[in-house]
């Protein structure tokens, strides 16, 4: 086969495989097999020297022109090929306007927050407002102030979270200056005392930490809502209307409540309050144990004790306090058995709230 056939043979090839590339890259691949260093087109032109001086003359002007045709065939397969690639880019990310939008789920806010925020507004519209508090508190405020004594059962390490424990070794017992997870909001009572003057109506919101293992009706970490008062003749009957007017407010007009006598180191005279039983309307039922009665907080009048702890005149004022569970308030609102689900972000359960 001479040189021209070669030639021939190897524009035909040109034709077929560049001008017909399906893809850029196989474009490449092509260019280079045909075109380059090492490609067809370079091998014949190298194989120019041996032919008669006539001949080659002939050949490497029809190669040369081979050459400069494979090339203008390359840009134009190469400009299809571009254009196709984009065509397909956008048919591919081409946006139907009309389609419906993906629906996003929205949250809401937790029900033990709901309920909270709306033990809140009953006692807003009665004047209180809301102070806050550490989680993170002194032994001091947590018990000492509150009038706890050093050997209460409250403060050993198997009823309290302390965070640090500054003897080292065993836990030697508590002392003032601790730091440990608040057992209660009450600590927020001498903390509002300290910071304010009377007359004071405030309401402390806020998690809570005892060391207790969860059940149905205790959970390790759960919210109370602590109730403070301090006014000059503030009495027990103060402290009776104003959570007689909150049940009613909270859990509607026909429920009653109950107070029985009770021990908190803090106040003086203590009671707790129980509200009658939804479910059976005081009769008795398995939801309130037979009683008629289901307890929702605890309460008193402010022990001098306290005050003076918290720099406050007990010859000019009197006060009450209160502290309730929020979870427990929930629970009773939804009738819910187990306050345990409250917590567990089982979505099935939050959604119906
Ligand atoms: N702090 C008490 C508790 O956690 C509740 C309480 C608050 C009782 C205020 C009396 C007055 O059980």
């Amino acid at each position: 086969m001479s040189a021209i056939d070669d030639i021939e043979q190897l524009k035909t090839q040109i034709r077929e495989k560049i001008g017909h590339a399906p893809t850029l890259e196989i474009l490449d691949q092509e260019r280079v097999e045909l075109l380059g260093r090492k490609g067809a087109l370079t091998a014949l032109l190298r194989g120019l020297g041996e032919l008669a001086p006539e001949e080659r003359a002939i050949v490497g002007k029809l190669a040369n022109e081979a050459r400069a045709a494979a090339e203008t065939l390359l840009e134009e397969r190469k400009s299809e090929l571009t254009a196709r690639a984009l065509d397909d880019q956008l048919a591919a990310g081409r946006l139907d306007v009309s389609l419906p939008g993906r629906m996003m789920p929205l949250g809401a806010q937790h029900l033990i927050s709901r309920i909270r925020d709306e033990i809140i507004d009953v006692f807003m519209g009665i004047g209180y407002t809301v102070a806050e508090g550490p989680e993170a508190e002194l032994d001091f405020y947590n018990f000492t102030a509150l009038n706890h004594s050093m050997q209460h059962p409250a403060r050993s390490a198997s009823d309290t979270f302390y965070l640090i424990d500054q003897s080292g070794d065993e836990h030697a017992g508590p002392e003032p200056s601790e730091v440990l997870l608040r057992t209660h909001t009450s600590p927020v009572q001498v903390r509002t005392m300290q910071r304010e003057k009377p007359p004071i109506y405030v309401l402390a919101p806020g998690k809570v930490y005892r060391r207790d293992t969860a059940d149905p009706t205790h959970l390790p970490q759960f919210t109370q809502m602590e109730g403070l008062v301090v006014d000059r003749d503030i009495t027990f009957a103060d402290l009776r209307g104003t959570l007689d007017y909150f049940v009613k407010e909270m859990f509607g007009k026909d429920r009653k409540t109950r107070f029985r006598p009770h021990f908190f180191p803090f106040t003086e005279p203590s009671a707790e309050v129980d509200v009658s039983c939804g479910i059976c309307d005081g009769s008795g039922c398995r939801f309130c144990g037979n009683t008629g009665w289901i307890e929702i907080l605890g309460c008193g009048m402010v022990d001098p004790e306290v005050f003076m702890h918290s720099g406050v005149d007990t010859e000019t004022y009197t006060g009450f306090a209160f502290g309730m569970g929020v979870d427990r308030i929930a629970a009773l609102r939804y009738d819910i058995p187990d306050i345990r689900i409250l917590v567990d972000g089982d979505m099935r359960f939050l959604r119906q709230f």
